[in-house]
């Protein structure tokens, strides 16, 4: 019995039902920071060591090991995992065979820091999760077990991950680690080289979801659209990958992230457009509207391309809804390359944006060449001044839906109201509706009569 609880302070935390623990198992907490990348791991990680010793518990008092799944992403989602094993520490005082694990990301750029502190006694990161059986057992003879070494193969492709319970939607890694090195990102560093998984255990991983229900698939990968594997004589690329996973149920929803503008190619955009099962939306991220930055970050296009793009997208698929990610405060980055940013996005008008400031990585490209010589305030000031143009226009995206109707999948109930299911439409906006009988992981027409700039409000329509 698994369920993943959204814990606000915390990160996601994967659980299952401690009334029902078989006697003679451990317990096992997981905690998930980042990306949908480790929400998968996590579930891989979860089906190790649920194998054999482990069941999964949702109270860290009462666990014998705890796992911390970490990210680099940015220096404030580090800061935050080691204010959290600070916090931790008071479990052991309690329970002196408890053993606390930091995973994933953190365990690659962060390992020294992670060795000189007490309260850690694993350290693996996302390349050995197959050695965590072994490194817990070094572990409870009092040693520190680490296990870092990055990998140009594994894909974890013989583990079944443990998903959700009740879940509807899952995740599929169908890639791991990326080859891009843009010049910002710790990623290729924490995770390694690009591999593909192999094609024929993607397919029969979705075959399998379906059969247990589910009822929405994201396929994810640092850039799958550079996803290429050869089988049998036959190579598969992303555009070919996505249309046999489309075509095992067209009552399955296909999504996909997250897209590198470089590698979208035509042949990409056919599949979206042909498959009425592949969700309309996009997720291409731009991060600077200024070519000269673009150069910087080692992006590899320019915003000529970047239009090109989102002119090759909406013609082939006007329904479409296209999200991207933006980073203010580049090194360098001056007022112009700044209303260059601005600019792009009054041409394109996103229907959302992940937007940050820029937060130097010690070990990247951009650590060892270029200053981080923009200061806080500055950063903070572009940021905020990107956040609320994208408001407005969100809030105008979700304005030309009223009166639209759309297909929606029931995915629960709303937050602010039991008497309301929330659930998603293609272009993957979210919508409240009243609730009626409709059961989670149903579809429904939904006719949207009002909205916010984040969610879509409607009536259900028969
Ligand atoms: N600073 C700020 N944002 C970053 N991202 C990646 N690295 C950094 C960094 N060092 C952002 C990019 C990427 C998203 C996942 O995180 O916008 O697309
Ligand atoms: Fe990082 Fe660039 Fe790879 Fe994305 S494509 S993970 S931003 S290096």
């Amino acid at each position: 019995m698994i369920s993943i609880l959204q814990n606000n302070n915390q990160g996601t935390v994967l659980t299952s039902d401690d009334l029902i623990h078989p006697a003679g198992f451990k317990k096992l907490y997981i905690e998930t920071y980042g990306c949908q990348m480790n929400v998968a791991d996590t579930e891989i990680i979860t089906g190790i060591l649920t194998e054999k010793e482990y069941v999964l518990t949702k109270h860290a008092e009462l666990a014998d090991l705890i796992l911390i799944n970490t990210c680099s992403i940015r220096k404030n989602a580090e800061d935050k995992v080691f204010r959290r094993i600070q916090n931790l520490r008071k479990y052991k005082l309690v329970n002196k065979n408890l053993l606390i694990g930091v995973v994933g990301c953190m365990a690659e750029h962060s390992q020294s820091e992670l060795m000189d502190t007490a309260t850690v006694d694993i350290i693996a990161g996302p390349d050995n999760y197959i050695a965590l059986p072994e490194l817990i057992k070094v572990a409870s003879n009092k040693v520190k077990a680490v296990s870092t070494e990055l990998s140009t193969v594994e894909t974890y492709d013989n583990i079944i991950p443990i998903h959700e319970e009740n879940s509807i939607s899952a995740f599929v890694p169908i890639m791991r680690g990326c080859n891009n090195f843009c010049s910002y990102c710790i990623v290729p560093y924490t995770r390694g080289r690009e591999r593909s998984r192999d094609h024929n255990n993607i397919i029969e991983e979705v075959k399998n979801l379906t059969l247990k229900g589910f009822k929405e698939v994201t396929l994810i990968g640092q850039n799958v659209n550079s996803y290429n594997y050869s089988q049998s004589g036959n190579t598969y690329n992303f555009a070919r990958l996505m249309e046999n996973v489309a075509k095992i149920n067209p009552a399955l929803r296909i999504r996909f992230a997250t897209s590198h503008p470089k590698d979208l190619s035509e042949d990409i955009v056919k599949v979206i457009a042909d498959y009425k099962n592949v969700c309309k939306h996009i997720h291409l991220p731009f991060q600077s509207g200024s070519n000269r930055i673009l150069d910087l970050m080692n992006r590899k296009y320019t915003r000529e391309w970047y239009f090109d793009r989102i002119n090759l997208i909406r013609e082939m698929i006007p329904e479409v809804c296209i999200s991207t990610d933006i980073i203010a405060g580049y090194s360098s980055e001056t007022e112009e390359d700044h209303e260059l940013t601005l600019d792009l996005m009054k041409t394109v008008r996103f229907d959302l944006a992940y937007m940050f400031f820029y937060s130097e990585r010690k070990g990247t490209y951009a650590a060892k060449h270029y200053s981080d010589d923009i200061s806080l305030a500055i950063k903070k000031r572009r940021l905020s001044e990107i956040i609320d143009l994208q408001n407005v226009h969100s809030l105008e995206s979700n304005k030309n839906d009223i009166n639209k109707t759309f297909e929606i999948l029931i995915e629960g109930k709303a937050k602010k109201s039991a008497a309301q299911h929330k659930g998603r439409n293609s272009q993957n906006k979210m919508a409240v509706f009243p609730a009626n009988e409709n059961r989670i992981g149903e579809y429904i027409n939904v006719r949207i009569i009002d909205c916010t700039s984040a969610t879509l409000i409607g009536e259900i329509i028969n």
